[in-house]
This record gives C-alpha cells, sequence and structure tokens, in this order.
C-alpha cells in the first residue's frame, strides 16, 4: 500500500476536452457503507463503490476485525456483517496507506469494542495529526498511546462498555464528528456531537438508513446529531454515487481548456459537498445540472460543463466546509481566471494528505502562475484565459489531489509540466488516467 516507486510523469497540453465519463463511487461513501455494513447483522450488497486504495485499506481492515467482504465478478460487493459490538480482535496492525478517513473512522469504531488495535500508515499520514480523534476517543474510554505529536503508528485499547459523551468539534471534521458517532454505536446511552459549522453528513444520513436512532438538530450552537447505543443496524442495499470531489478535476480542466465540452455522469451533490462547483460559477463557469435524481439517499445529476471565461472571486470562508477537498483544483481554475482570486478561511488544508497551501503554492510558481501564501489559504493572479508558462516540475507529496490537479493546469500550459510522482492517484481515483486520455483524445 506505500507508494516506494515513485511514478513521474510529464503531461502535455490538450487541445481540448470532450464526451462523457462517469465518474467512480464517493470516496466518503464508500468507506461509509463498509464499515456500517461490517457492523450490521446478515448480508448487505454495495454497488459503485470506489475501489481505490483507501477504501480497499478500509476493506482489508474491516476483514481483520470478522467481516466477510467480498467482490463478485459484476463489482458488486458483498459484506457479512459481525453486528454492532461483534467485531474481533485484529492478528495484526491495521495497515492504513495514506487514508486518514479510514484511520479516524476505524478508530472510533474500535474505541467502543474490548479490543486493541494498531494503526500504522505511509509518510504522508503518520505526518497527520490524530490528537483530534484521541481526544474524544479517549474521554469515552479509549486507551490510546500514539507516537509523538498524536501521530501513527497508535495503539487504541477500546472500552466495552464505553462512556457516552456530548462534544462540540473544534475544528469542523467530519472525520471526527463520524469517529464519535461511530464509537456512540456500541456505547449504551445518547452519544452527541455538536458541529458549530456543518460538514458532510453521510454518516448521520446512512447510520438513520441503517436503522440506528440518529437525531439532528439546528440549534444555536450548531448542529446537535445524537446517536442511541447500543445499535442494532439492519443489512441494506447501497448504490454509491459518483465522487463530486473526482468530477472536480474534469469541471475545471473543461473550464479552463478552449473549446471543450464534458458530460460527467452520476456525481453526487449533496450540499455539504457542491461548493465547488458554486465557486466555479461565482466565476463564471457553465456548469448544467442535467437529470437530477435521488441515488442511495443521495442528490445526483449528470454535469454537463463547457469552457467559459472565467474571473477571479473572493472565496466565501462559508464554503470552506463544503468544498474542502477541492481547493487545489480551484487553484488551478484560479490561475487562469482574469484578476486576483483570493481563497482564504481554508487552514485545514495544511493537514490534509499534504499541506496544501504550501504544495499548490510551489507547484503553481514552479509553472508561471503567480501566488500568494497566507496562513489559511492562497492568491492567485490569473491570466485571463491564457495558457500558464508550465514547464516546471511539480513535487506531489504523496498527495493524489496535488497530482490530479497539476495534471488538469498543465492541459492549458504553454511547456509540458512534469509531475514527481502520481501513483497516488490510485488511492481515490484508479481510472484518472484512463478518463483523461478519453477526454482529450489521447487514448485515439
Ligand atoms: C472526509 C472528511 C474530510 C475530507 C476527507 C474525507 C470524510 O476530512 O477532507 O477527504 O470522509 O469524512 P476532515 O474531516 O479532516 O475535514
Amino acid at each position: 500500500m506505500p507508494h516506494p516507486q515513485p511514478s513521474p510523469l510529464t503531461v502535455p497540453a490538450a487541445s481540448r476536452l470532450a464526451g462523457r465519463i462517469r465518474v467512480p463511487g464517493d470516496k466518503s461513501i464508500s468507506h461509509r457503507a463498509l464499515m456500517l455494513a461490517a457492523l450490521a447483522v446478515g448480508e448487505s450488497r454495495v454497488e459503485g463503490l470506489l475501489e481505490g486504495e483507501d477504501v480497499l485499506a478500509t476493506a482489508a481492515a474491516l476483514r481483520a476485525m470478522g467481516a466477510r467482504i467480498e467482490r463478485d465478478a459484476g463489482g458488486v460487493w458483498t459484506i457479512h456483517g459481525v453486528g454492532v459490538g461483534g467485531l474481533l480482535q485484529p492478528a495484526a496492525a491495521l495497515e492504513m496507506g495514506n487514508s486518514g478517513t479510514s484511520t479516524r473512522l476505524l478508530m472510533g469504531l474500535v474505541a467502543s469494542h474490548p479490543i486493541t488495535a494498531t494503526f500504522t500508515g505511509d509518510a504522508s499520514l503518520s505526518a497527520r495529526p490524530m490528537e483530534r480523534v484521541i481526544t474524544p476517543l479517549s474521554r469515552m474510554g479509549a486507551d490510546i498511546t500514539a507516537s509523538p505529536g498524536g501521530r501513527l503508528p497508535l495503539m487504541l485499547r477500546g472500552l466495552c462498555p464505553a462512556v457516552p459523551i456530548e462534544y462540540e468539534l473544534p475544528v469542523a471534521s467530519a472525520q471526527v464528528k463520524s469517529a464519535i458517532l461511530l464509537a456512540g454505536l456500541n456505547t449504551p446511552g445518547i452519544t452527541r456531537v455538536i458541529e458549530p459549522v456543518p460538514t458532510r453528513d453521510h454518516s448521520e444520513r446512512m447510520l438513520a438508513g441503517f436503522g440506528a436512532q440518529v437525531e439532528v438538530e439546528e440549534t444555536a450552537r450548531g448542529r446537535v446529531i445524537s446517536i442511541t447505543g447500543e445499535a442494532e443496524l439492519r443489512p441494506q442495499r447501497i448504490v454509491v454515487p459518483g465522487d463530486p470531489s473526482s468530477a472536480a478535476f474534469w469541471l475545471v480542466a473543461a473550464s479552463i481548456v478552449p473549446g471543450s465540452d464534458v458530460v460527467i455522469e452520476n456525481v453526487g451533490l449533496n450540499p455539504t459537498r457542491a461548493g465547488l462547483v458554486t465557486a466555479l460559477r461565482m466565476m463564471g463557469a457553465d456548469i448544467a445540472e442535467l437529470d437530477p435524481r435521488t441515488v442511495g439517499g443521495e442528490p445526483v445529476a449528470d454535469l454537463r460543463v463547457r469552457h467559459a471565461a472565467l474571473s477571479a472571486i473572493t472565496v466565501p470562508h462559508d464554503l470552506a466546509p463544503s468544498m474542502i477537498d477541492e481547493y487545489p483544483a480551484l487553484f488551478v481554475a484560479a490561475a487562469f481566471a482574469a484578476g486576483r482570486t483570493v481563497a482564504r478561511g481554508a487552514d485545514e488544508l495544511r493537514v490534509k494528505e499534504s499541506d496544501r497551501i504550501a504544495a499548490m503554492r510551489a507547484a503553481l510558481e514552479a509553472n508561471g502562475v503567480s501566488v500568494t501564501e497566507h496562513d489559511d489559504g492562497l492568491s492567485i493572479d490569473g491570466t485571463r484565459g491564457d495558457a500558464i508558462p508550465g514547464g516546471g516540475s511539480v513535487a506531489t507529496h504523496l498527495d493524489h489531489r496535488i497530482a490530479m490537479s497539476m495534471t488538469i493546469a498543465a492541459l492549458h500550459a504553454r511547456a509540458p509540466v512534469t509531475i514527481d510522482d502520481v501513483s497516488p492517484v490510485a488511492t481515490s481515483y484508479p481510472v484518472f488516467f484512463d478518463q483523461l486520455a478519453d477526454l482529450t483524445g489521447a487514448s485515439a
């Protein structure tokens, strides 16, 4: 799962992007589908699961704790759950690869089971802060020994029965919220999370879908989410919608490369995830929603995006949680807009798979874009639609979204852009380069 062999790539410009693609399943929803199915009593089926390395890390960990998880030849996944409270002691360390979501959500699951698990990860994951989950899960009774700085590798000994807590999130984080709610599943009484700023709500939606007693209230303190344990989960059939965070690259690519016209099928448009569409439309992007529908309890549409002249904006701070993973793609859009785009209020970008503020500043600057770095974001002077100079090299720091964002930037550059390692793309979007070839005609 680590990437010992870097895989460099030089990306040339494209004349245009055209055609239809279907983005793979949503990463956040795929993790949750596997975890909740693993805790249900009986057999669940999941269609459209993202088969990226991050989600496969979750599947492997759940198998190591007793769930039976299989994939049929048609790509449908079957999960035989062990029941809430039924996770077994894993025989070896749980290898989380690059995946923060696997780590933090599974820590929540283990925290209220009478088992001990060691979590390990690659260099990127081992540099990310885990204190944000260690604090609330310790309050629930878990005994956690982490590496210095609250990092991986760490060992977590769950407590059963755990202690229900009420916890106000100090950072806007769906992972922390979800870790606590998942721990609450096997905790007697009511576990409550208060989020001052709403974050992606897939956990709440799916927990309710599996039959857990979950209540969500909007209050003066923010959204209050309560879960009653000890829950019993009923197996489900789940269809995972396409990942808006993967669609993001084509929304930006088609917007910046003249002559482009692309339809992206099956894009999840949960309002807690759709901030990039809002921001791009503010910039003048031409994005149409076709055939809006509901898939797996989530709003979905096909998106048609055509090249458009983009104008700089100041990105509203309150959009940040609903586009937190899309800032690298937005920074690329800004590089081609008319004027100076200011994207701030996103200091969480410093602790993603890489420091995405520093990584994108360096990557854009190396390719001739004028960028100012702030503690909580970037200001970017755009080209007014012209190609960027390009010709530089990009350090991806084991971060899939840096690799994909700079690949997109290269599509409208005067000289090819070299990316030091595109292997991390497999964590979230294994068919990214195939779809790029389809859309640019490079495969013809
Ligand atoms: C995720 C939540 C976000 C996001 C990550 C996936 C999730 O992280 O960046 O890619 O599935 O809950 P934070 O909770 O750290 O904001």
